[in-house]
């Protein structure tokens, strides 16, 4: 997964839509998600200039103008059904944070397409949980983990990070000791299934952010399908309050038919919102 331009796909886009009138119509409220969409698929340096194909720009139609929402709305859901505690100030120290992820991290030569809302997400619903046991299935570089890290570290927690690909693994490994989290963090380049499978620990947190290979043999393994399975393989480790982060949560997708079925079966309740990729945040209750 490597691209011409390097680093947070997010930032890229709000750089070449940031003096665009009609993206800052969209961010105070002045148009709606579709105006924004027709807007963008109208400009036609988007796709000449910047690269941006029609699956990116409807995407990035639904990214929701203020990064809160989603979390605002989901771990809103979590509390009313209380199945995690009010916490006050969920985004306690996140601008600073925020700040020096971004001037710290390597991406290397890879592009993550973690949009700010999945960070504020992932870090709030860790100051909620404060977990001290994470795993991340399809960590990548790392640069969806590190959200919640701060917490993780602060709580003397472990977090396994697992990776099929060595490249990525060293990436992460290298961000992680970097950033002073390399005593809270255990990288894996294995399969997250076997690791799960093994595994005897309990699981406080999952994150979910795995592709599996399009010509896996087993065809519950393959592309977001692995969700599903991985949740199965998981669910040996996952008790009551046990939180899963769910990357790419698309409910109506048929690839999610078995990851939405699992979540019913383990009691978890939760939910989710569209985003660029979509997240889900569920609890076993
Ligand atoms: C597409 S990336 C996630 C990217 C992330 N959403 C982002 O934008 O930064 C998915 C990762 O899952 C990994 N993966 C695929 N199958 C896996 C498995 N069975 N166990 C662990 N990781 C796996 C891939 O190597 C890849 O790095």
């Amino acid at each position: 997964m490597k691209f011409i331009q390097n680093g947070q796909f997010a930032l890229y886009a709000d750089k070449v839509l940031s003096d665009k009138d009609y993206y800052k119509e969209y961010k105070s409220g002045g148009i709606d998600s579709a105006q924004f969409c027709a807007s963008m698929l109208a400009d036609k340096s988007l796709s000449d200039a910047a690269g941006f194909n029609e699956r990116n720009i409807e995407r990035i139609a639904v990214t929701p103008p203020d990064d809160k929402l989603p979390s605002e709305t989901i771990l809103g859901h979590l509390v009313s059904n209380k199945a995690v505690p009010v916490l006050e100030n969920m985004y306690g120290g996140f601008d600073e944070y925020r700040e020096y992820i971004r001037g710290n991290y390597d991406h290397g030569e890879f592009v993550t397409y973690i949009f700010p809302e999945d960070e504020r997400l992932l870090y709030a619903a860790t100051e909620i949980r404060k977990p001290e046991r994470v795993f991340a299935a399809g960590s990548y570089y790392g640069y969806f983990a590190v959200w919640a890290m701060k917490t993780v570290a602060a709580n003397g927690g472990m977090c396994v990070l697992s990776d099929i690909n060595g490249e990525v693994c060293r990436l992460a490994e290298k961000n992680f000791n970097r950033l002073g989290f390399g005593g809270n963090v255990k990288i894996c380049c294995e399969d997250a299934e076997k690791l799960l499978l093994n595994r005897r620990e309990p699981i406080d947190m999952l994150i979910l952010d795995a592709t599996g290979k399009g010509d896996d043999p087993r065809p519950e393994y393959r592309g977001k399908r692995i969700y599903g399975a991985l949740l199965k393989d998981a669910a040996h480790l996952l008790t009551k309050g046990s939180m899963i982060i769910i990357h790419n949560m698309e409910p109506r997708n048929p690839d999610m038919k078995t990851l939405v079925d699992e979540l019913k079966a383990i009691n978890a309740i939760g939910a989710s919102y569209q985003t660029y990729n979509g997240l889900g945040v569920y609890v076993i209750v």
